[in-house]
């Protein structure tokens, strides 16, 4: 795409100039936007960008070894994975309250950054893969890559970067269309929206590595089958979650008291309200089968349709 192509290359040569010879932080999750922040910049200033991934162990199944695939093995570039899997399952042991989940995960993942910047010495920039829809919402209505000295939500007062935003004029479909362009795999521009805590909130109440196990092997089922019968681009999101209850089952000559798993698919345009998407019987039957088959500890699997409002898209 001619447009998508002039837009890279001039962001690229603008990025270029204002960063010289200094050196640039960037918080890599996986997702979209700032995946396609981060290999922008590395185009523009190369090695003196580095990257920190932070693995909280709430990730879906393979998804960490991705990243690091393709920032690393592909693009080349300076990516630091932090195996924060300990802490954050740590902090989060005994909380069952989805806020204040939400609320410790944050805060370990600023700290866990933080030291992590604080590693590298004197970084001069930080990259934001802040797109157009969410300018507008911040009521900042600047079209500058650069922002400067503003204090990045959550950071210690002390630490402030100017900032790097090269995709604040663009929207979700143009950032996918400058993904593809410069080369970032199919799955990864397309990918479906992941909420920040991750699974934590996709096992209700307390989490338990085992309880991840379970619903990281049922959502990964689930998003193979999805995907088997061409539906992933049409939904807007689809996952398993763990609603935390156990239920009775028939397994051979006995009775099974096992884990429930909920699957969730919705079809939406901004998130804000949704419906409960219109999966073919057949590939719910091919996921429910597979996954009281293959994941040990389930016996029921169930799907939720309802819309949203009343319910959201997550269950916490
Ligand atoms: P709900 O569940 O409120 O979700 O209908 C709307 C959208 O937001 C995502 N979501 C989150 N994203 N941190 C995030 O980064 C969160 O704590 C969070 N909670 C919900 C959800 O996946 C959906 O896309």
């Amino acid at each position: 795409d001619w447009t998508m192509s002039s837009f890279a290359q001039t962001k690229i040569a603008e990025i270029k100039k204002i960063v010289g010879d200094k050196k640039v932080l960037c918080a890599l999750s996986g997702g979209v936007d700032s995946s396609v922040a981060a290999v922008l910049v590395h185009k523009a200033v190369g090695k003196q960008l580095t990257c920190v991934f932070v693995d909280h162990g709430l990730l879906r199944k393979d998804e960490g070894d991705q990243v690091e695939h393709v920032f690393r093995k592909q693009f080349d570039m300076n990516l630091i994975r932090v195996n924060a899997k300990d802490r954050f399952l740590g902090k989060l042991a005994g909380v069952s309250d989805p806020e204040r989940k939400r609320k410790i995960i944050g805060e370990e993942f600023i700290r866990v950054f933080e030291a992590e910047a604080n590693k590298l010495g004197k970084i001069d920039y930080l990259v934001q893969g802040t797109i157009y829809p969410d300018v507008v919402e911040s009521g900042t209505k600047t079209s500058a890559t650069i922002k400067s000295h503003h204090n990045v939500g959550g950071l210690p007062e002390d630490i402030q970067f100017d900032l790097i935003e090269p995709l604040r004029e663009l929207f979700k479909d143009e950032v996918r269309a400058v993904g593809e362009e410069l080369g970032i795999p199919h799955d990864l521009v397309w990918r479906q929206p992941f909420p920040g805590p991750g699974l934590a909130i996709r096992v209700l109440g307390e989490i338990t590595e085992d309880k991840l196990a379970v619903v990281r092997e049922a959502d990964a089922i689930f998003r193979d089958e999805v995907a088997k019968a061409g539906l992933s681009e049409k939904i807007w999101q689809y996952f398993a979650c763990l609603p935390n209850i156990r239920s009775v089952g028939v397994m051979g000559d006995s009775r099974t008291y096992c884990h429930t798993i909920a699957l969730r698919a919705v079809t939406s345009s901004d998130a804000m309200t949704s419906e409960w998407a219109r999966i073919p019987y057949e590939v719910l039957d091919k996921v429910s089968r597979r996954i009281v088959n293959e994941v040990p500890g389930v016996n029921r699997v169930v799907y939720d349709i309802t819309s949203k409002p009343p319910a959201t898209i997550e269950w916490e």
